[in-house]
């Protein structure tokens, strides 16, 4: 028989990768439950709809789109933001503002898979929905550091970059960019730092851009400093002392937080996504190897676009797959052995009936304990309790049944003791295995 393997970007988690996914997602979780955002979910297939109004033409280019039985034209969803905002649409007159949610979806885009690229991946959704100041701008990404720092990173290893469309639409304003080409030269700007300036402006002049003004455009967020826009914009009509002031604010409750120093200004970071209106920001590994970690923003307009009230809303996705490849180059990723407070193992088929007392009562106080399925010697089971990781192995037979005790190895020292279950169930949950850990 020829043997089917998963699909190209695929991935098959066997329990070593799936140890560390929920190691992971557990610190995502933790540290989005502390800053006070509940979780919510969403369907993994969506009307095609959803994404062809408002993602923009790289992920609908992306999309795994199909007719369903009933002839509806649906896709897996390559991101929430779009369910995010259907979801606030439909209720957002009874919800409470703001609404701080966050979400940890499985997402689909058809990408050619590539390091840190997949075709079937996941992400950590924060957004705050319903604060329009940079208030709520500082508190998402100061929340984005602080997922980070959870998994053991710091201000060696990682840099949040950010920047403002509405900066950058006064740009494109002094530029006479024309207002429709403007979602496709964000996209096309939106490959200036990974892909170089020349690629940037033929991108820009794909989008419609007349050849000049895209050398210019590509030219000014090139300098990525405030300075060095206004220098580029010289002679021109605009401005840009609002937007600097708004993103002194921000810059001032960053500080506030104690994340200012992961975070830079840079012109540079424009998001390819059609959707933002605002504060736009990205992560990256420090060292410059890997993709984005991270991207979000500001997007004010699409709660309505969904049906719903005027809502503004501000918001990232943070992969795993990026991350994961961080932790490892950096050494942080936790030990990937399996965890088990205790295994129990019957001498002999006389002795499970007690075994599996003993196994139900530790399970009971909610210790981890597995227990010997197969007959075999104790040597054996001993050694594939070893490979469990569990702390000790509890081992029955007849001579302990007759004494009302269970014979205890401490699988590190190789020591034993007899115990009563009580006792040993105390001693167990004094110290359990760490839980969460990978
Ligand atoms: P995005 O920039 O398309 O934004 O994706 C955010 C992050 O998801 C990326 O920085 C990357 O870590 C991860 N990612 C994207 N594509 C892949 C892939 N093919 N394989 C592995 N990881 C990937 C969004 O998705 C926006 N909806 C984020 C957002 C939420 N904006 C506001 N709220």
């Amino acid at each position: 028989m020829t043997r089917v393997s998963a699909l190209p970007g695929m991935r098959d988690y066997y329990p070593e990768q799936m140890r560390v996914r929920r190691w992971v997602e557990d610190r995502w979780r933790d540290t989005a439950l502390r800053f006070g955002f509940e979780e919510y979910d969403a369907p993994v297939i969506e009307p095609l709809e959803l994404y062809t109004r408002k993602s923009g033409e790289e992920i609908v280019g992306q999309l795994y789109a199909f007719e369903d039985r009933g002839g509806r034209q649906v896709a897996l969803r390559p991101e929430m933001t779009p369910s995010l905002a259907r979801m606030v649409a439909a209720r957002s007159q009874g919800l409470p503002k703001p609404i701080k949610w966050f979400s940890i979806p499985r997402l689909f885009r058809y990408e050619r898979p590539q390091r840190g690229r997949f075709r079937e991946f996941w992400q950590l959704n924060l957004d705050i929905i319903g604060v329009e100041g940079v208030e709520a701008d500082a508190e998402i990404m100061a929340a984005g550091v602080e997922v980070l720092r959870s998994c053991g990173l710091g201000q060696e290893d990682f840099v949040v970059r950010y920047s403002d469309r509405r900066l950058l639409e006064a740009v494109m304003d002094a530029l006479l960019v024309p207002i429709e080409r403007r979602p496709a030269a964000y996209a096309g700007l939106d490959k200036l730092v990974r892909a170089g300036a020349e690629a940037a402006s033929a991108e820009v002049r794909k989008a419609g851009v007349p050849a000049d003004t895209a050398t210019r455009l590509v030219r000014a967020v090139g300098r990525r400093d405030l300075d060095g826009l206004r220098e580029e914009l010289a002679g021109g009509e605009v401005d840009l002392t609002p937007h600097a002031e708004r993103l002194e604010q921000l810059s001032r409750h960053l500080d506030a937080y104690g994340v200012g120093g992961f975070c830079e200004f840079d012109a540079a970071v424009v998001r390819g996504l059609a959707y933002y209106t605002g504060i736009v920001f990205e992560m990256y590994d420090r060292a410059g190897e890997l993709r984005a970690l991270c991207g979000g923003g500001r997007f004010d307009d699409l709660v309505r676009a969904a049906g719903g009230e005027d809502l503004p809303a501000v918001g990232f996705g943070l992969g795993e797959a990026v991350l994961v490849e961080l932790l490892e180059a950096r050494g942080r990723l936790p030990s990937a052995e399996p965890r088990c407070d205790a295994w129990v193992i019957p001498v002999s088929a006389d002795d499970r009936a007690d075994a599996i007392r003993a196994a139900a009562r530790l399970r009971a106080v909610g210790l981890r304990v597995d227990l010997s399925l197969r007959e075999q010697s104790v040597g054996k089971a001993l050694k594939r309790a070893g490979q469990s990781g569990a702390r000790v192995a509890v081992v029955i037979g007849s001579s302990e049944r007759e004494a009302g005790v269970v014979t205890v190895r401490d699988l590190a020292s190789g020591q034993e003791e007899r115990a009563d279950i009580e006792s040993l169930a105390g001693r167990l949950l004094q110290r359990p295995v760490e839980r969460g850990r990978a």
